[in-house]
């Protein structure tokens, strides 16, 4: 039997599967859940506590398992769906997810890349419709310290906080989106643990950390379906405004103003993700420890889109 991954981010939501999953463990491939059942609950969380990415189908399983997508996210996109909106939230959540990892697992793939950047549009038109949606994807937790789970949870906040910007073209969003989501693309590719404190990073940690927007964008560089506005979100989001960020030490003035924006919203899922900061004190530790890194009118929004969501 011959047997194809699938990703576990896709795998959302109530609805039951139309195929059998398994999971591959030395070589074998194991039975993990059987069509019929859902991925409700616990049994998800516990596939994502074992770090898993992808699990498996049988071959003759791909049509069912395509089904069970569109359906899914035909659900989740449509506001008129009995669904609940947490479901929708999860699924529209995990497709976004799954199209970040298609582009950061394949960069060369430029049909990977549109359809994230189709999708990027779409969840900016989500999160736009469903006033409540970007208090659910707050909630989810990022259980494994995926860069793309955490470049979804980036993409909801640079979004929320360009609204109260007053930027409102779509086209704009739609590359903010797209670029929060990779963002981080460096790290994917990285063994370095970022799921901790920056201090907490040894010497050799630090030099390679230091230099992950630079690397992105270096390995990006040739691969021509790049938007520049996305290699720049790569490249310049750990810049400071006081022109001590890095890795070019660019001020305000010298930085994309997408990348200000995702460099802002970054350090919210960066102390709420990665440092585990209770939410009811992000706000504040926002302020305290990244006044004069970051535009304090970012700053100032992100706190109030944080305090107007509590969990
Ligand atoms: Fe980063
Ligand atoms: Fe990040």
């Amino acid at each position: 039997m011959s047997y194809l991954p699938i990703r576990v981010s896709t795998l959302r939501g109530d609805q039951p599967i139309e195929f059998d999953a398994y999971v591959k463990i030395n070589d074998k491939y194991i039975l993990y859940l059987r069509r019929g059942d859902s991925f409700e609950g616990t049994r998800l969380t516990r596939l994502k506590e074992k770090n898993l990415k992808k699990m498996f189908i049988v071959e003759s399983d791909e049509k069912n398992y395509r089904h069970y997508l569109d359906h899914n996210i035909s659900h989740a996109f449509d506001k008129t769906s009995p669904k609940t909106l947490q479901n929708r939230v999860e699924i529209a959540q995990g497709a976004t997810q799954t199209a970040a990892e298609e582009v950061m697992e394949n960069p060369e793939d430029s049909a990977a890349y549109s359809a994230a950047k189709d999708g990027a549009l779409r969840f900016v038109e989500f999160l736009q419709r469903e006033d409540e949606g970007f208090l659910h994807i707050l909630n989810m937790e990022n259980i494994d310290n995926s860069v793309a789970h955490h470049g979804v949870t980036v993409s909801s906040l640079s979004v929320a906080l360009a609204a109260r910007l007053g930027i409102n073209d779509s086209k704009q969003l739609q590359l903010l989106s797209l670029g929060a989501l990779l963002h981080d693309f460096e790290h994917f590719h990285s063994s370095i643990n970022i799921a901790r404190p920056i201090t907490h990073l040894n010497p050799q940690e630090m030099v390679v950390y230091k230099e992950h927007p630079l690397l992105g964008a270096r390995r990006l560089q040739d691969k021509r379906h790049f938007d520049q506005a996305v290699l720049n979100i790569i490249s310049q989001h750990e810049e400071y405004i006081d022109g001590k960020g890095f890795p070019m030490g660019l001020n305000q003035s010298k930085t994309d103003p997408l990348a200000l924006i995702v460099a802002s919203a970054n350090k919210v899922d960066r102390l709420m993700t990665f440092e585990k900061v209770p939410r009811d004190e992000l706000a504040r530790k926002l302020l305290i420890r990244y006044t004069g890194c970051h535009p304090l009118e970012h700053l100032k929004n992100l706190g109030e889109i944080l305090n107007q969501f509590k969990p």
